[in-house]
């Protein structure tokens, strides 16, 4: 395929991509979410932005990549924009009593900054926000410095069993935290003493050691959170290297197995005051899905695993480029898209779902997860998809990619990947279906669907409702969100209302257990199957 350059104005992000992509898609994959009230159906106008010198108006969801490009998109076509300005603008404005007027005597003249950061269990974001008025200057990531300790949750809580295992674990994360907030100072040219405010967002575990309370109750029924309440501590009392007048906040958990990462989404695209009936998936190393209205809100962690991150995929990777994201039908075969238009090295979350759809599509693997027959592809497939029927360690395999140059990888999908894509998906659609029955609704009753993820904006809402991992809703009832605990950790840091209302939510939102549920083993057993 074809790629060409978008620029994204006033952010300066740019992005190669493939001909024919929308605008909708090019901006997720910088990290932008545009507002898609309609689905795409490019009725709402709600996703409208301005292209290159002419300030032609079009709608992004409709527009496609012909060309390289600059785009422009307004403060009201994003899907989060709104919201953290409001809550960022100076308090002149009176709109809302900033965190920034805390630190103005302090500060004088000077940048009078924070950072908000989002622990996952694989990677650690860090956005430096100007708190005078809410925007985001700058964002570094790295890998969790603690997957040296053990890659999930689990081991790390054993680790922390050990003699010195909570504290080595603890000191991991201050350390990453402070090498982030480094890397960003230098980036944008402050000192770390114009960082007043950090706020620190996670799963349970993540931010029971980031304060050093204890972890080893989470590893054992009832897996109970050591505390639930939000934290705010001096710098020097957890060891940032920040201005040491400044403050530390640390969101509200829900549950043992929730944590403020999920208190964030939810804050990020407003539960609190959702009307609609809303299910917010979101897709890390587990996944947690929030379901209701502002009056009733129920949540669940699902043990997902990683396998839609990439990990425990054979040629599993995250979105970066060489990662195959996209895999359509295309005449008689199959197309890839790869990010960064480069060779095929490896395949994200959004390529996974997508390839096992068009399996599913193309009969190569049937709703149980099992590769046809040889003999059975080649009956009612075209010669091309055929020839990519292969054997790897006994087992059958379908090549993704065209054979690789020499050194080149030939990525390639398993008869194991696809059952670890079962379990992770099954995990999701159990949750979601236990979830449901927890609110007396059945699908039919959602008004809408928010993905959630790290993996971004492409995942397609056709591939993602045929393999059963979102529910079987029409599919402009499905919106993309992006990196929501990242913006919530945004929103958090900038304001105190938002704190509050934060902590109304987890007070709000009743945590199910699911796998107490009475119909989990049956439910979760049907959900393995590749259907809506
Ligand atoms: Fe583009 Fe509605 S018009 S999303």
């Amino acid at each position: 395929m074809k790629h060409f350059r978008v620029v994204f104005e006033p952010d300066g992000k740019e992005i190669s991509i493939h001909e024919g992509a929308t605008l909708v898609e090019a901006a997720g994959q910088v990290g932008i979410v545009l507002n898609t009230s309609c689905g795409g159906r490019g009725t709402c106008g709600k996703c409208a932005v301005r292209l290159g010198p002419s300030g032609r108006e079009v709608f992004a969801c409709q527009h496609t990549v012909q060309s390289d490009l600059t785009v422009t998109v307004p403060g009201q076509s994003r899907f989060y924009a709104h919201k953290i300005l409001e809550h960022g603008i100076a308090p002149a404005s009176g709109l809302s009593r900033t965190i920034v007027e805390k630190y103005r005597a302090l500060a004088g003249p000077t940048a009078i900054c924070g950072v908000a950061v989002d622990i996952g269990t694989t990677t650690v974001v860090a956005k430096l926000i100007d708190l005078a008025d809410g925007r985001s200057v700058a964002t570094r990531a790295m890998l969790n410095p603690q997957t040296q300790f053990g890659d999930d949750v689990v081991s790390r809580i054993s680790y922390a069993e050990s003699e010195t295992g909570l504290a080595r674990l603890r000191a991991a994360i201050v350390d990453g935290i402070n090498e982030l907030i480094q890397g960003l100072c230098e980036t944008v040219r402050i000192e770390a003493d114009a960082i007043y405010e950090v706020s620190i967002v996670g799963n349970t575990t993540m931010n029971h050691i980031f304060l050093g309370f204890p972890v080893s109750q989470l590893g054992q029924a009832p897996y109970r959170a050591h505390s639930v309440e939000a934290h705010d501590i001096s710098p020097a009392s957890v060891g940032l290297r920040m201005n040491p007048a400044g403050n530390v906040h640390a969101a509200e958990n829900i549950a043992g197995f929730l944590g403020s990462d999920t208190t964030a989404v939810a804050l990020a695209v407003d539960m609190d005051s959702a009307v609609q009936m809303t299910l917010v998936v979101d897709i890390g190393t587990n996944g947690e899905l929030v379901l209701g209205t502002g009056e009733r809100l129920y949540a669940a962690s699902c043990a997902a695993g990683p396998a839609l991150e990439g990990a425990r995929i054979r040629y599993g990777g995250r979105a970066a480029e060489g990662a195959i994201e996209a895999v359509i039908i295309d005449n008689d075969d199959i197309a890839i898209d790869v990010i960064g238009g480069a060779a095929p090295r490896s395949i994200c979350g959004s390529g996974l779902i997508d390839a096992v759809a068009v399996l599913l599509e193309l009969g190569v693997v049937d709703a149980s997860g099992r590769f046809a027959d040889v003999m059975r592809v080649r009956s009612r497939c075209s010669a091309s998809v055929a020839s990519r029927l292969i054997e790897f360690e006994g087992q059958p395999a379908f090549r993704l990619s065209d054979e690789g140059q020499a050194g080149e990888a030939t990525v390639i999908l398993t008869q194991k990947d696809i059952r670890e894509f079962q379990l992770a998906k099954g995990a999701i659609q159990a949750g979601t279906k236990l979830l449901l029955a927890r609110m007396g609704i059945d699908v039919g009753g959602l008004e809408q669907v928010l993905l959630a993820g790290a993996f971004g904006n492409y995942v397609r809402p056709a591939s993602a409702v045929r393999v059963g991992l979102l529910p079987d809703v029409p599919l402009e009832r499905i919106h993309f969100v992006g990196n929501a605990a990242a913006t919530g950790a945004q929103m958090l840091l900038l304001s105190d209302e938002c704190r509050a209302t934060a902590g109304a939510l987890t007070r709000k939102i009743q945590y199910v257990e699911i796998a107490h549920e009475k119909a989990f083993g049956e439910v979760f057993a049907e959900s393995m199957l590749l259907s809506p």
